[in-house]
């Protein structure tokens, strides 16, 4: 059982649920917890029943950031050889969506885990940060790479520079977050969100995931390549043919992920 995570694989139909439980440390990210949340991972996208996966915290912090505590004494071979970022490439090899409900704080590996989810609900309350300068290092865990990627180089520069938290409508303008909400509403609309993802074509919803995160991997031509191939593959799924034939039939498509 893990100590620092609870996992609710069926928190609603095809709809699974991990929210990280330090909360006296503000959920800081020691290197149990993120081994908790990429096992837990593992198995959720290895089952058929989970179509969406939500990652949350509590209305406090989403999550203050890497353990400071944890990392206080390393050294650089310490740090080489604990290799604590294998667990965060595999937590991105996840092939189903992962929506990250995020209130209160989420910085350092906090804000870096929101930006590895595929899509971020937060709350208005929720603030981001890359503060790793302030403690005399940098992100490590792709807040260089992602953040800038999601809110361009000035904006990039500035947070990670100064260390300075944003709110959540800042983020939102920003292009962090996929839009903000009411305290009280952050987790409903987060579900609602993941309802309307686990009620389309699994297979076509792992296509999607996996054609849009190689927008930031290859040239335009070898991600077009790829989108290219994957439509044509859907076109082998009966999910393919139950969608079309609902279409032409006027009523909603039941899509089993075949
Ligand atoms: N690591 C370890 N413990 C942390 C923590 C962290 N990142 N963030 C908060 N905590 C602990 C505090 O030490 C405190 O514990 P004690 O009660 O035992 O002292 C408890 O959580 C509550 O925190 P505060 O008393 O500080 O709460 P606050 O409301 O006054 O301040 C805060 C909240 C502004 C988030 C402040 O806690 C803070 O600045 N935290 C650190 C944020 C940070 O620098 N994150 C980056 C970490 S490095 C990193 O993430 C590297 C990477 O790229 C992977």
């Amino acid at each position: 059982m893990p100590e620092f995570i609870i996992v609710e694989p069926e928190y609603e139909k095809h709809i699974a649920l991990i929210r990280l439980n330090r909360p006296k440390e503000l959920n800081a990210l020691n290197l149990q917890l993120m081994g908790e949340i990429r096992d837990a991972l593992l198995e959720l996208d290895e089952n058929p029943d989970v179509r969406v996966i939500i990652i949350t915290g509590n209305e406090r912090a989403f999550a203050a950031g890497a353990d400071i505590k944890q990392m206080a004494g390393k050294g650089a071979i310490d740090m080489l050889k604990i290799d604590q970022f294998r667990t965060w490439d595999s937590i991105r090899k996840t092939r189903k969506p992962i929506i990250a409900a995020v209130s209160g704080f989420a910085l350092g590996g906090g804000c870096e885990l929101t930006m590895l989810c595929d899509m971020i609900i937060a709350s208005e309350t929720a603030q981001f940060g890359q503060p790793e300068i302030k403690i005399g290092v940098m992100p490590g865990a792709g807040g260089t790479q992602r953040l800038t990627r999601a809110v361009g180089k000035v904006n990039a520069m500035e947070m990670a520079l100064t260390g300075k938290f944003i709110s959540a409508q800042r983020a939102y303008e920003m292009g962090l977050v996929n839009r903000v909400v009411p305290v009280e509403l952050y987790l409903s609309e987060t579900v609602r969100l993941a309802k309307e993802i686990a009620a389309q074509s699994p297979i076509a919803v792992q296509l999607v995931k996996e054609s849009v995160n190689m927008a930031f991997e290859t040239s335009l031509q070898e991600g077009l390549a790829l989108e290219r191939k994957n439509f044509y593959m859907l076109f082998a799924t009966e999910d393919q043919t139950e969608g079309m034939n609902a279409f032409v039939e006027k009523r909603r498509p039941d899509f089993k992920g075949e």
